[in-house]
C-alpha cells in the first residue's frame, strides 16, 4: 500500500514511520522545505522520532514538496496545523489550502482521511466541498474519513501502534476503507456512524482535560489562602481507587491541543444558540493561572526583601510540557513576559528549547545561572534536570510542577 502524509509535524511523522515500519511505502508532504530535507537526509526533528529510527525505513519513508506525488497513493492522511485566528476562532487556512491542493491531483478510488483537531462538521461540510472540486464524488469515486490523532508527545507507554484509533467515514464504504488503513498499523479500530462522531470524541477528550486541570488549578489557589498543601491533598484524594481521576496543578495550560481545542467547540455551539459556559470556565480558569505564578513569585522574593525588578529569576523549563522542546501556547512564554515587564534581569534553562527569539533570550548553562540567581522558578520539569542539585544550589526555588516533594528543604516553595 502506498500512503500520502501531508503535514510532517508532531502529529504526521510518526504516524509516516509508523506506515513505513509496518511495510507501506509512505510519501510525506510538507510546505516546510527544511522538514522535507531534514528528512531526506534521515534527520528527525521531533524528540519522540529517534533519527536512528529513520535510517532502517530506507526507500519506504521519502519527503516531498510536491503534490504531484499523491496521485499514485492509495491514501493521504492530513496532519496540518488547525489553530486559532487573532480573534480567537478556528483557522482553517492550512486545512483549506492543502485540501485545494489535493484536489488538483485527487484520483478515483482513492481514501483521504482527517486527523487535524476540529470541530464537528468539518470534514464533511468543509473538506468535502474542497475535495470535490477534483469533479469526483465523494463516497463514490473517492472515499473520506475522519480520524482524530491521540498521540501525546514525550509519552512512551501508548503508541501510535497500542492506542485504539477512532474512525469515522462520510458513508459506510468510506469507514470500511478507513477501518482497513488502520488496521495496519493500530492493535484496535474503533468504528464510529459519522465523522461528526469521531470529530466530537477527540474535541470531548481533550476538554475532559481542560476541565479537569481547571478544577485542580482552582484548588491549589484556594490551598494557597488556606495554607494546605495541595500535592498532599491530590495525593490522599488520588488513593481512592474507584471513583476519582488524578490531575496535577501546574502553571497553566499549553501546547497546540489544550488551550486551542475549547475554542473550536464553543465556535461551532454558536453557530447553534448554545453557550457552553463550563467549558469556557475552564478555560478562563486556566489562562489565569500563569499571573497567578507570578504574583507567587513576587511573593517568594518579597519574603527575601526583593522586589522583582532588578532580581535575578531563573526560570527552569519554557516547553508546555516536560520531555518536548513545544513551546506553543506555554505558560512560560506569559511567565517570562509579566516578569520582564515587571523589571525583572530574566534567564532561562532549557536543554529542548535553545533559544526563545520573540524574548530575546537563549538557555543559559544550568550551573552557572543557578549560583547567580535570587530565585529559580520550575515551570516546567524536564527528565534531563537534577532537581535535588537545584534545590541544593539555589538560594531560593518557586517549583509549580510539584517536581521537589521529596526534597526537605527550607528554600523551596510549592504551588
Ligand atoms: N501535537 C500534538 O500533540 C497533537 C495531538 C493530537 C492532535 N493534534 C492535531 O494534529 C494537527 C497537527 O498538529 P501538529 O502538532 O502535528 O502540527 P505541526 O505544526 O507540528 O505540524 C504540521 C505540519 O503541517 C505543515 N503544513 C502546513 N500547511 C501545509 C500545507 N498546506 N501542505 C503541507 N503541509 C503543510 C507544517 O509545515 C507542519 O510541518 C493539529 O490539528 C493538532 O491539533 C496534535
Amino acid at each position: 500500500m502506498q500512503i500520502g502524509i501531508i503535514g510532517l509535524g508532531y502529529v504526521g511523522l510518526p504516524l509516516a514511520v509508523a506506515f513505513a515500519e509496518s511495510g507501506c511505502e509512505v510519501v510525506g508532504l510538507d510546505v516546510d522545505r527544511s522538514k522535507v530535507e531534514a528528512l531526506n537526509e534521515r534527520r528527525s526533528y521531533i524528540e519522540d522520532v529517534p533519527s536512528s529510527a529513520l535510517e532502517p525505513l530506507g526507500e519506504r519513508l521519502r519527503a516531498t514538496t510536491s503534490y504531484e506525488e499523491l496521485a499514485a497513493c492509495d491514501a493521504v492522511i492530513l496532519c496540518v496545523p488547525t489553530p486559532l485566528s487573532d480573534s480567537r476562532e478556528p483557522d482553517l487556512t492550512y486545512l483549506v489550502e492543502s485540501g485545494e491542493a489535493l484536489a488538483q491531483v485527487l484520483r478515483s478510488g482513492q481514501l483521504v482521511v482527517l486527523e487535524s483537531t476540529t470541530y464537528p462538521g468539518t470534514t464533511r461540510d468543509r473538506l468535502l466541498p474542497i475535495l470535490e472540486k477534483s469533479g469526483l464524488t465523494a463516497g463514490s469515486d473517492f472515499h473520506l474519513a475522519f480520524s482524530p490523532e491521540r498521540i501525546d508527545p514525550g509519552r512512551t507507554d501508548y503508541t501510535v501502534k497500542t492506542t485504539p484509533k477512532l474512525v469515522g467515514g462520510v458513508t459506510e464504504a468510506s469507514t470500511e476503507r478507513a477501518r482497513e488503513l488502520y488496521a495496519e498499523i493500530c492493535d484496535t479500530v474503533i468504528v464510529l456512524s459519522t465523522p461528526e462522531a469521531a470529530e466530537l470524541a477527540k474535541l470531548l477528550e481533550n476538554i475532559f482535560r481542560s476541565v479537569n486541570i481547571a478544577l485542580v488549578n482552582e484548588l491549589a489557589q484556594l490551598c494557597d489562602r488556606l495554607g494546605i498543601d495541595v500535592w498532599e491533598v491530590i495525593d490522599a484524594a488520588a488513593s481512592k481507587p474507584f471513583g476519582f481521576m488524578r490531575f496535577d496543578p501546574g502553571p497553566g495550560m499549553g501546547g497546540h491541543c489544550l488551550p486551542v481545542d475549547p475554542f473550536y467547540l464553543a465556535f461551532k455551539a454558536r453557530q447553534h444558540d448554545f453557550y457552553p459556559e463550563f467549558i469556557e470556565l475552564a478555560g478562563k480558569v486556566n489562562q489565569a493561572q500563569p499571573s497567578f505564578c507570578v504574583e507567587r513569585i513576587e511573593r517568594a522574593l518579597n519574603g527575601v526583601r526583593k522586589p522583582v525588578n532588578g532580581s535575578r529569576i531563573l526560570i527552569l523549563g519554557v516547553s508546555y510540557k516536560g520531555g518536548v522542546g513545544d513551546t506553543r501556547e506555554s505558560p512560560a512564554l506569559k511567565i517570562i513576559g509579566r516578569l520582564q515587564d515587571l523589571g525583572a534581569e530574566l534567564s532561562y534553562h532549557d536543554s529542548f528549547v535553545p533559544e526563545l527569539p520573540g524574548h530575546g533570550l537563549a538557555s543559559v548553562d544550568l550551573d552557572e545561572a543557578l549560583r547567580d540567581a535570587d530565585v529559580v522558578a520550575i515551570v516546567t520539569a524536564h527528565p534531563d534536570v537534577d532537581y535535588e542539585a537545584v534545590v541544593a544550589k539555589a538560594p531560593l526555588v518557586v517549583d509549580f510542577r510539584g517536581i521537589t516533594r521529596g526534597i526537605e528543604a527550607e528554600n523551596v516553595i510549592r504551588l
